[in-house]
Protein backbone atom coordinates (compact mmCIF):
# COMPACT_ATOMS: atom_id res chain seq x y z
CA UNK A 1 0.00 0.00 0.00
CA UNK A 2 1.55 3.27 -0.95
CA UNK A 3 0.84 5.84 2.41
CA UNK A 4 2.11 9.60 1.92
CA UNK A 5 2.39 11.73 4.96
CA UNK A 6 1.51 15.95 5.01
CA UNK A 7 2.70 17.53 7.66
CA UNK A 8 0.71 20.75 8.38
CA UNK A 9 3.55 23.50 9.90
CA UNK A 10 2.78 27.15 8.06
CA UNK A 11 1.41 28.46 11.12
CA UNK A 12 3.60 31.20 13.51
CA UNK A 13 1.74 29.43 16.73
CA UNK A 14 0.79 33.05 17.86
CA UNK A 15 0.14 31.56 21.17
CA UNK A 16 3.43 30.70 22.32
CA UNK A 17 4.25 34.08 22.32
CA UNK A 18 8.10 33.47 20.87
CA UNK A 19 10.23 34.53 18.38
CA UNK A 20 10.69 30.85 17.55
CA UNK A 21 7.87 29.14 15.24
CA UNK A 22 5.92 26.70 16.90
CA UNK A 23 6.21 23.47 15.46
CA UNK A 24 10.24 23.79 16.09
CA UNK A 25 10.09 24.08 19.67
CA UNK A 26 11.43 21.18 21.41
CA UNK A 27 9.96 18.63 23.22
CA UNK A 28 12.59 16.35 24.99
CA UNK A 29 15.23 17.73 22.73
CA UNK A 30 13.49 17.76 19.44
CA UNK A 31 11.56 20.15 17.19
CA UNK A 32 7.95 19.01 17.55
CA UNK A 33 7.50 18.84 13.51
CA UNK A 34 10.75 16.40 13.96
CA UNK A 35 8.84 14.20 16.09
CA UNK A 36 6.47 14.09 13.48
CA UNK A 37 8.08 13.50 10.46
CA UNK A 38 10.22 10.73 12.29
CA UNK A 39 7.07 9.01 13.39
CA UNK A 40 5.97 9.25 9.56
CA UNK A 41 9.22 7.79 8.29
CA UNK A 42 8.73 4.77 11.17
CA UNK A 43 5.64 3.80 9.74
CA UNK A 44 7.63 3.64 5.91
CA UNK A 45 5.20 6.84 4.34
CA UNK A 46 6.73 6.64 0.45
CA UNK A 47 6.79 10.06 0.44
CA UNK A 48 6.10 13.21 3.24
CA UNK A 49 5.10 16.77 2.60
CA UNK A 50 5.90 19.74 4.95
CA UNK A 51 3.67 22.52 4.07
CA UNK A 52 5.62 25.55 5.53
CA UNK A 53 4.99 29.69 5.30
CA UNK A 54 5.95 31.00 8.87
CA UNK A 55 9.53 29.80 8.84
CA UNK A 56 9.78 27.97 5.82
CA UNK A 57 13.37 28.64 5.93
CA UNK A 58 13.87 27.55 9.61
CA UNK A 59 11.69 24.35 9.02
CA UNK A 60 13.64 23.63 5.98
CA UNK A 61 16.83 24.02 6.97
CA UNK A 62 16.48 21.38 9.66
CA UNK A 63 14.05 18.95 8.07
CA UNK A 64 16.81 19.33 5.24
CA UNK A 65 16.34 16.58 2.70
CA UNK A 66 13.92 14.19 4.44
CA UNK A 67 10.73 15.58 3.25
CA UNK A 68 9.49 17.52 0.46
CA UNK A 69 7.67 20.67 0.60
CA UNK A 70 4.96 22.76 -0.33
CA UNK A 71 5.07 26.78 0.72
CA UNK A 72 1.61 28.06 1.95
CA UNK A 73 2.16 31.59 1.50
CA UNK A 74 -1.01 32.87 3.79
CA UNK A 75 -2.34 30.85 6.27
CA UNK A 76 -6.11 30.78 5.10
CA UNK A 77 -6.41 27.59 7.50
CA UNK A 78 -5.69 23.74 7.92
CA UNK A 79 -7.82 22.76 4.76
CA UNK A 80 -5.61 25.61 2.28
CA UNK A 81 -2.61 23.99 3.84
CA UNK A 82 -3.40 20.64 2.94
CA UNK A 83 -4.87 21.68 -0.29
CA UNK A 84 -0.54 23.31 -0.95
CA UNK A 85 0.28 19.74 -1.36
CA UNK A 86 -1.94 19.20 -4.87
CA UNK A 87 0.56 19.96 -6.97
CA UNK A 88 3.54 17.43 -5.80
CA UNK A 89 1.06 14.39 -4.88
CA UNK A 90 -2.17 15.14 -5.89
CA UNK A 91 -2.34 12.46 -8.84
CA UNK A 92 -1.22 9.75 -6.04
CA UNK A 93 -3.47 6.49 -5.37
CA UNK A 94 -3.29 5.58 -2.27
CA UNK A 95 -3.37 6.64 1.65
CA UNK A 96 -2.44 9.94 2.57
CA UNK A 97 -1.78 10.59 6.66
CA UNK A 98 -2.69 14.11 7.51
CA UNK A 99 -0.57 15.32 10.57
CA UNK A 100 -0.15 18.51 12.34
CA UNK A 101 3.42 19.45 13.56
CA UNK A 102 2.11 20.62 16.73
CA UNK A 103 1.05 17.08 17.84
CA UNK A 104 4.68 15.06 18.50
CA UNK A 105 3.31 12.71 20.94
CA UNK A 106 1.06 10.66 18.22
CA UNK A 107 2.68 7.37 17.95
CA UNK A 108 3.63 5.14 15.44
CA UNK A 109 1.16 2.66 17.11
CA UNK A 110 -1.82 4.54 16.55
CA UNK A 111 -0.83 5.61 13.13
CA UNK A 112 -1.00 1.92 12.41
CA UNK A 113 -4.14 1.55 14.13
CA UNK A 114 -5.66 4.81 12.12
CA UNK A 115 -4.45 3.11 8.61
CA UNK A 116 -5.62 -0.62 9.76
CA UNK A 117 -9.09 0.63 10.78
CA UNK A 118 -9.08 2.90 7.60
CA UNK A 119 -8.38 -0.13 5.07
CA UNK A 120 -10.83 -2.43 7.21
CA UNK A 121 -14.13 -0.31 6.70
CA UNK A 122 -12.90 0.93 3.14
CA UNK A 123 -13.31 4.24 4.28
CA UNK A 124 -12.61 7.01 2.43
CA UNK A 125 -11.62 9.25 5.71
CA UNK A 126 -10.74 8.22 9.27
CA UNK A 127 -10.27 10.87 11.53
CA UNK A 128 -7.97 9.88 14.93
CA UNK A 129 -9.82 10.76 17.81
CA UNK A 130 -9.33 11.23 21.70
CA UNK A 131 -11.95 10.95 24.37
CA UNK A 132 -10.76 13.98 26.92
CA UNK A 133 -12.28 15.36 29.87
CA UNK A 134 -11.19 18.91 28.84
CA UNK A 135 -11.99 19.61 25.10
CA UNK A 136 -11.31 22.91 25.41
CA UNK A 137 -9.54 23.79 21.99
CA UNK A 138 -10.18 21.07 19.99
CA UNK A 139 -12.76 20.55 17.36
CA UNK A 140 -15.73 17.92 18.63
CA UNK A 141 -16.43 14.78 16.43
CA UNK A 142 -20.71 14.51 16.09
CA UNK A 143 -21.73 11.43 15.44
CA UNK A 144 -25.39 9.92 14.81
CA UNK A 145 -27.35 7.67 16.93
CA UNK A 146 -25.98 5.27 15.38
CA UNK A 147 -22.34 6.11 16.30
CA UNK A 148 -21.72 7.02 12.82
CA UNK A 149 -19.21 10.43 12.41
CA UNK A 150 -20.98 12.91 10.33
CA UNK A 151 -19.04 15.90 11.03
CA UNK A 152 -16.20 17.68 13.56
CA UNK A 153 -17.19 21.40 14.64
CA UNK A 154 -14.29 23.52 15.78
CA UNK A 155 -15.01 24.39 19.14
CA UNK A 156 -15.54 28.57 18.15
CA UNK A 157 -18.49 27.20 16.01
CA UNK A 158 -19.82 24.79 18.42
CA UNK A 159 -23.54 24.97 19.84
CA UNK A 160 -24.04 24.61 23.33
CA UNK A 161 -24.86 20.40 22.94
CA UNK A 162 -21.66 20.20 20.47
CA UNK A 163 -19.51 21.98 23.36
CA UNK A 164 -20.14 19.24 25.74
CA UNK A 165 -18.90 16.66 23.36
CA UNK A 166 -15.70 14.65 24.39
CA UNK A 167 -14.68 13.25 21.80
CA UNK A 168 -12.06 15.14 19.80
CA UNK A 169 -10.28 15.76 16.72
CA UNK A 170 -6.50 15.21 16.99
CA UNK A 171 -5.85 16.94 13.84
CA UNK A 172 -4.49 13.23 12.41
CA UNK A 173 -6.48 12.01 9.66
CA UNK A 174 -5.83 8.78 6.86
CA UNK A 175 -7.63 9.91 3.73
CA UNK A 176 -8.12 7.96 0.51
CA UNK A 177 -5.63 10.57 -1.83
CA UNK A 178 -7.74 11.09 -4.16
CA UNK A 179 -10.99 11.55 -2.56
CA UNK A 180 -9.19 14.00 -0.14
CA UNK A 181 -8.21 16.68 -2.91
CA UNK A 182 -11.63 16.15 -4.37
CA UNK A 183 -13.04 17.13 -0.95
CA UNK A 184 -10.95 19.60 -0.33
CA UNK A 185 -11.57 21.92 -3.36
CA UNK A 186 -15.60 22.08 -1.88
CA UNK A 187 -14.26 23.81 1.31
CA UNK A 188 -15.54 26.88 2.21
CA UNK A 189 -14.07 29.49 4.82
CA UNK A 190 -17.88 30.54 6.09
CA UNK A 191 -16.94 29.83 9.97
CA UNK A 192 -16.28 31.92 12.94
CA UNK A 193 -12.34 32.31 11.56
CA UNK A 194 -13.13 32.79 8.09
CA UNK A 195 -10.42 29.92 7.14
CA UNK A 196 -10.47 26.70 5.28
CA UNK A 197 -10.74 24.50 7.55
CA UNK A 198 -9.68 20.80 6.72
CA UNK A 199 -12.04 19.38 9.56
CA UNK A 200 -14.99 20.08 6.59
CA UNK A 201 -13.52 17.65 4.41
CA UNK A 202 -15.16 14.76 6.46
CA UNK A 203 -18.72 16.44 6.86
CA UNK A 204 -17.96 16.82 2.44
CA UNK A 205 -17.57 13.03 2.28
CA UNK A 206 -19.94 12.00 4.70
CA UNK A 207 -22.89 13.99 2.55
CA UNK A 208 -21.23 12.37 -0.09
CA UNK A 209 -22.29 8.96 1.32
CA UNK A 210 -18.57 8.03 1.44
CA UNK A 211 -17.69 5.78 4.51
CA UNK A 212 -16.07 8.11 7.73
CA UNK A 213 -14.73 6.62 10.48
CA UNK A 214 -13.44 7.99 13.47
CA UNK A 215 -10.36 6.07 15.35
CA UNK A 216 -10.08 6.37 18.98
CA UNK A 217 -6.62 6.61 20.14
CA UNK A 218 -6.07 4.09 23.34
CA UNK A 219 -3.76 6.45 25.25
CA UNK A 220 -5.66 10.07 24.90
CA UNK A 221 -2.32 11.48 26.67
CA UNK A 222 -1.05 11.41 22.78
CA UNK A 223 -3.86 13.59 21.56
CA UNK A 224 -2.01 17.17 22.76
CA UNK A 225 -2.04 19.70 20.46
CA UNK A 226 0.76 22.41 21.88
CA UNK A 227 -0.35 25.52 21.04
CA UNK A 228 1.34 27.66 24.08
CA UNK A 229 3.96 26.90 26.61
CA UNK A 230 1.60 25.17 29.09
CA UNK A 231 0.82 22.57 26.46
CA UNK A 232 4.57 22.44 25.74
CA UNK A 233 5.42 21.34 28.91
CA UNK A 234 3.01 19.36 29.60
CA UNK A 235 3.95 17.41 25.73
CA UNK A 236 7.61 17.36 27.69
CA UNK A 237 6.15 15.72 30.56
CA UNK A 238 3.81 13.10 28.25
CA UNK A 239 7.01 12.14 26.04
CA UNK A 240 10.24 12.21 28.94
CA UNK A 241 8.02 9.51 30.45
CA UNK A 242 7.28 7.46 27.47
CA UNK A 243 11.39 7.58 26.80
CA UNK A 244 11.97 6.71 30.03
CA UNK A 245 9.84 3.98 30.21
CA UNK A 246 11.13 2.85 26.85
CA UNK A 247 14.80 2.71 28.46
CA UNK A 248 13.54 1.08 31.29
CA UNK A 249 11.65 -2.01 29.55
CA UNK A 250 15.09 -2.43 27.97
CA UNK A 251 17.05 -3.05 30.35
CA UNK A 252 17.80 0.72 32.10
CA UNK A 253 17.49 0.74 35.50
CA UNK A 254 16.15 4.86 36.36
CA UNK A 255 16.23 5.12 40.35
CA UNK A 256 13.99 8.57 39.66
CA UNK A 257 11.81 8.50 36.58
CA UNK A 258 10.56 12.41 37.56
CA UNK A 259 13.89 13.29 38.06
CA UNK A 260 15.69 12.08 35.03
CA UNK A 261 15.37 14.11 31.99
CA UNK A 262 16.60 11.91 29.01
CA UNK A 263 16.03 13.52 25.17
CA UNK A 264 14.49 11.56 22.56
CA UNK A 265 17.63 10.34 20.28
CA UNK A 266 19.68 9.02 23.10
CA UNK A 267 20.65 5.12 22.98
CA UNK A 268 21.10 3.79 26.13
CA UNK A 269 22.19 -0.04 27.01
CA UNK A 270 20.81 -2.51 29.57
CA UNK A 271 21.97 -2.55 33.57
CA UNK A 272 23.37 1.03 32.89
CA UNK A 273 21.78 2.45 36.31
CA UNK A 274 21.39 6.44 35.68
CA UNK A 275 20.31 8.66 39.08
CA UNK A 276 18.46 11.33 40.27
CA UNK A 277 18.78 14.83 38.91
CA UNK A 278 20.65 13.52 35.72
CA UNK A 279 19.99 15.07 32.22
CA UNK A 280 21.02 13.17 28.68
CA UNK A 281 20.77 15.00 26.09
CA UNK A 282 21.41 15.40 22.09
CA UNK A 283 22.81 12.42 19.96
CA UNK A 284 24.34 10.98 22.98
CA UNK A 285 24.89 7.12 23.20
CA UNK A 286 25.75 5.12 26.77
CA UNK A 287 26.91 1.93 27.15
CA UNK A 288 26.02 -1.06 29.41
CA UNK A 289 26.63 -1.71 33.27
CA UNK A 290 27.61 2.28 33.65
CA UNK A 291 26.17 4.57 36.68
CA UNK A 292 25.54 7.67 35.70
CA UNK A 293 24.30 10.76 38.05
CA UNK A 294 23.46 11.94 39.87
CA UNK A 295 23.35 15.31 38.84
CA UNK A 296 24.84 14.75 35.43
CA UNK A 297 24.78 16.63 32.95
CA UNK A 298 25.60 15.16 29.19
CA UNK A 299 25.67 15.89 25.71
CA UNK A 300 26.08 14.76 22.18
CA UNK A 301 28.56 12.31 23.91
CA UNK A 302 29.67 8.61 23.59
CA UNK A 303 30.13 6.77 26.42
CA UNK A 304 31.15 3.17 26.59
CA UNK A 305 30.65 0.03 28.77
CA UNK A 306 30.99 0.23 32.80
CA UNK A 307 32.11 4.19 33.17
CA UNK A 308 31.13 6.18 36.15
CA UNK A 309 29.85 9.68 35.21
CA UNK A 310 29.10 11.16 38.95
CA UNK A 311 27.69 14.73 39.52
CA UNK A 312 29.62 15.96 36.14
CA UNK A 313 29.09 17.87 32.94
CA UNK A 314 30.04 16.41 29.44
CA UNK A 315 29.49 17.89 26.47
CA UNK A 316 30.60 16.26 22.81
CA UNK A 317 33.21 13.92 24.46
CA UNK A 318 34.28 10.51 23.99
CA UNK A 319 34.78 7.88 26.71
CA UNK A 320 35.98 4.34 26.85
CA UNK A 321 35.31 1.31 28.58
CA UNK A 322 35.31 1.21 32.96
CA UNK A 323 36.79 5.08 33.16
CA UNK A 324 35.44 6.86 36.01
CA UNK A 325 34.84 10.73 36.10
CA UNK A 326 34.14 12.66 38.48
CA UNK A 327 32.87 13.95 41.25
CA UNK A 328 32.60 17.37 39.84
CA UNK A 329 34.29 17.33 36.16
CA UNK A 330 33.71 18.94 33.15
CA UNK A 331 34.51 17.46 29.94
CA UNK A 332 34.42 19.65 26.95
CA UNK A 333 34.56 19.54 23.44
CA UNK A 334 37.09 17.31 22.05
CA UNK A 335 37.83 15.07 25.69
CA UNK A 336 38.54 11.41 24.20
CA UNK A 337 39.33 9.46 27.17
CA UNK A 338 40.65 5.85 26.55
CA UNK A 339 39.78 2.99 28.78
CA UNK A 340 39.94 2.59 32.51
CA UNK A 341 40.94 6.40 32.73
CA UNK A 342 40.58 8.20 36.01
CA UNK A 343 39.01 12.04 36.01
CA UNK A 344 38.71 12.76 39.56
CA UNK A 345 37.01 16.35 41.32
CA UNK A 346 37.67 20.00 39.92
CA UNK A 347 39.14 18.27 36.61
CA UNK A 348 38.33 20.03 32.81
CA UNK A 349 39.47 18.18 29.77
CA UNK A 350 39.01 20.24 26.44
CA UNK A 351 40.04 18.88 23.05
CA UNK A 352 42.16 16.49 24.44
CA UNK A 353 42.81 12.58 24.15
CA UNK A 354 44.11 10.76 27.01
CA UNK A 355 45.26 7.18 26.58
CA UNK A 356 44.27 4.23 28.37
CA UNK A 357 44.52 4.16 32.44
CA UNK A 358 45.52 7.68 32.30
CA UNK A 359 44.98 9.39 35.68
CA UNK A 360 43.93 13.18 36.48
CA UNK A 361 42.32 13.01 39.61
CA UNK A 362 42.23 16.33 41.44
CA UNK A 363 42.15 20.08 40.07
CA UNK A 364 43.83 19.89 36.65
CA UNK A 365 43.04 21.86 33.56
CA UNK A 366 43.99 19.46 30.51
CA UNK A 367 43.60 21.45 26.91
CA UNK A 368 45.23 21.06 23.61
CA UNK A 369 46.48 17.83 24.59
CA UNK A 370 47.89 14.38 23.58
CA UNK A 371 48.26 12.70 26.99
CA UNK A 372 49.56 8.73 26.34
CA UNK A 373 48.65 5.03 28.15
CA UNK A 374 49.03 5.25 31.67
CA UNK A 375 50.52 8.91 32.55
CA UNK A 376 49.74 10.56 35.81
CA UNK A 377 48.68 13.99 36.61
CA UNK A 378 49.27 15.01 40.05
CA UNK A 379 46.94 17.28 41.97
CA UNK A 380 46.82 20.92 40.32
CA UNK A 381 48.94 20.08 37.15
CA UNK A 382 47.66 22.14 34.20
CA UNK A 383 48.55 22.62 30.65
CA UNK A 384 49.21 25.85 29.48
CA UNK A 385 47.42 25.90 25.95
CA UNK A 386 47.32 29.77 25.61
CA UNK A 387 49.01 32.28 25.81
CA UNK A 388 46.59 34.82 25.09
CA UNK A 389 46.55 34.33 21.12
CA UNK A 390 47.32 30.96 19.86
CA UNK A 391 46.39 27.37 21.91
CA UNK A 392 49.54 25.04 21.61
CA UNK A 393 49.79 21.11 21.73
CA UNK A 394 51.32 19.32 25.10
CA UNK A 395 52.39 15.76 24.44
CA UNK A 396 52.80 13.64 27.59
CA UNK A 397 53.78 10.44 26.47
CA UNK A 398 52.59 6.65 27.60
CA UNK A 399 54.04 6.43 31.75
CA UNK A 400 55.26 9.43 32.20
CA UNK A 401 54.53 11.05 35.72
CA UNK A 402 53.52 14.85 36.23
CA UNK A 403 54.13 15.89 39.39
CA UNK A 404 51.72 18.04 41.42
CA UNK A 405 50.80 21.49 40.63
CA UNK A 406 53.42 21.29 37.38
CA UNK A 407 52.44 23.81 34.56
CA UNK A 408 53.56 22.87 31.23
CA UNK A 409 53.64 25.55 29.53
CA UNK A 410 52.43 24.71 25.57
CA UNK A 411 53.75 23.58 23.38
CA UNK A 412 55.95 21.01 25.06
CA UNK A 413 56.65 17.41 25.48
CA UNK A 414 57.59 14.84 27.85
CA UNK A 415 58.88 11.80 26.74
CA UNK A 416 57.71 8.11 27.81
CA UNK A 417 58.85 7.61 31.07
CA UNK A 418 59.41 10.95 31.89
CA UNK A 419 59.27 12.10 35.65
CA UNK A 420 58.20 16.14 36.08
CA UNK A 421 58.70 16.99 39.58
CA UNK A 422 56.22 18.67 41.35
CA UNK A 423 55.46 22.78 41.20
CA UNK A 424 57.96 22.45 38.05
CA UNK A 425 56.96 24.88 35.79
CA UNK A 426 58.13 23.19 32.36
CA UNK A 427 58.72 24.94 29.44
CA UNK A 428 61.17 22.88 27.57
CA UNK A 429 60.56 19.17 26.34
CA UNK A 430 61.84 16.38 28.48
CA UNK A 431 63.47 13.69 26.77
CA UNK A 432 61.92 9.78 27.77
CA UNK A 433 62.87 8.92 31.05
CA UNK A 434 64.68 11.92 32.26
CA UNK A 435 63.70 13.56 35.42
CA UNK A 436 62.58 17.18 35.06
CA UNK A 437 62.80 19.82 38.09
CA UNK A 438 61.89 23.77 37.15
CA UNK A 439 61.48 25.63 40.49
CA UNK A 440 63.38 27.66 42.89
CA UNK A 441 65.67 25.99 45.10
CA UNK A 442 64.64 26.23 48.88
CA UNK A 443 66.21 28.12 51.37
CA UNK A 444 65.50 27.59 55.17
CA UNK A 445 66.54 30.59 57.96
CA UNK A 446 66.92 29.24 61.35
CA UNK A 447 64.59 30.32 64.20
CA UNK A 448 63.39 33.39 61.91
CA UNK A 449 59.83 32.55 62.23
CA UNK A 450 60.13 34.09 65.90
CA UNK A 451 61.90 37.22 64.49
CA UNK A 452 59.34 37.79 62.90
CA UNK A 453 56.75 37.81 64.45
CA UNK A 454 58.27 40.19 67.06
CA UNK A 455 58.39 42.52 64.08
CA UNK A 456 55.22 42.42 63.57
CA UNK A 457 54.04 43.04 66.80
CA UNK A 458 56.16 45.96 67.31
CA UNK A 459 54.84 47.37 64.36
CA UNK A 460 51.31 46.99 65.53
CA UNK A 461 52.02 48.66 68.55
CA UNK A 462 53.68 51.83 66.90
CA UNK A 463 50.17 52.30 64.38
CA UNK A 464 48.11 51.95 67.46
CA UNK A 465 50.25 54.47 69.68
CA UNK A 466 49.85 56.91 66.51
CA UNK A 467 46.44 56.55 66.60
CA UNK A 468 45.83 57.59 69.97
C1 LIG B 1 -6.83 21.96 14.67
C2 LIG B 1 -8.16 21.37 14.20
C3 LIG B 1 -8.96 20.93 15.42
C4 LIG B 1 -8.17 19.93 16.22
C5 LIG B 1 -6.77 20.46 16.59
C6 LIG B 1 -5.93 19.38 17.16
C7 LIG B 1 -8.79 22.58 12.17
C8 LIG B 1 -9.67 23.62 11.59
N1 LIG B 1 -8.91 22.37 13.48
O1 LIG B 1 -7.14 23.11 15.47
O2 LIG B 1 -10.20 20.33 14.99
O3 LIG B 1 -8.89 19.57 17.38
O4 LIG B 1 -6.11 20.97 15.41
O5 LIG B 1 -4.71 19.85 17.66
O6 LIG B 1 -8.07 21.95 11.44
N2 LIG B 1 -1.53 25.39 9.92
C9 LIG B 1 -1.01 25.63 8.68
N3 LIG B 1 -1.62 26.56 7.89
C10 LIG B 1 -2.74 27.21 8.27
C11 LIG B 1 -3.27 26.95 9.55
C12 LIG B 1 -2.65 26.03 10.35
O7 LIG B 1 -0.01 25.05 8.28
O8 LIG B 1 -3.22 28.02 7.46
C13 LIG B 1 -0.85 24.39 10.78
C14 LIG B 1 -0.32 24.99 12.06
O9 LIG B 1 1.03 25.40 11.89
C15 LIG B 1 -0.42 23.80 13.03
C16 LIG B 1 -1.56 22.98 12.47
O10 LIG B 1 -1.79 23.43 11.15
O11 LIG B 1 0.75 23.02 13.03
C17 LIG B 1 -2.84 23.14 13.29
O12 LIG B 1 -3.22 24.49 13.27
P1 LIG B 1 -3.80 25.20 14.57
O13 LIG B 1 -4.07 26.61 14.26
O14 LIG B 1 -2.93 24.88 15.74
O15 LIG B 1 -5.19 24.42 14.69
P2 LIG B 1 -6.04 24.19 16.00
O16 LIG B 1 -6.78 25.43 16.32
O17 LIG B 1 -5.22 23.61 17.05
CA1 LIG C 1 -3.06 23.12 17.28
Amino acid sequence: MNIMGIVLAAGQGKRMKSKLYKVLHKVCGKPMVGHVVTTLENINVTRSVVIVGHGADAVQSYLGDRVEYALQEQQLGTGHAVLQAKALLGSEEGLTIVICGDTPLVSEETLQGLIQLHQQKGAAGTILTADIDNPRGYGRIIRDTNGTVKRIVEEKDCNDTERLVREINTGTYCFDNKKLFEALSQVKNDNAQNEYYITDVIGILTSQNEIVEGYVMQDAAESIGVNDRLALSEAERLMRERINRKHMLDGVTIIDPAATYIEADVKIGADTVILPGTLIKGRTTIGEDCVIGPQTDITDSTIASGVTVKQSVVQEASVGNGTSIGPFAYLRPGADLGENVKIGDFVEIKNAKLGDEAKVSHLSYIGDAVIGRNVNFGCGAITVNYDGFNKQLTEVEDDAFVGSNVNLIAPVKIGKGAYVVAGSTITSNVDANDMAIARERQVNKAGYAEKLRNKFAAKKRASKQNRE
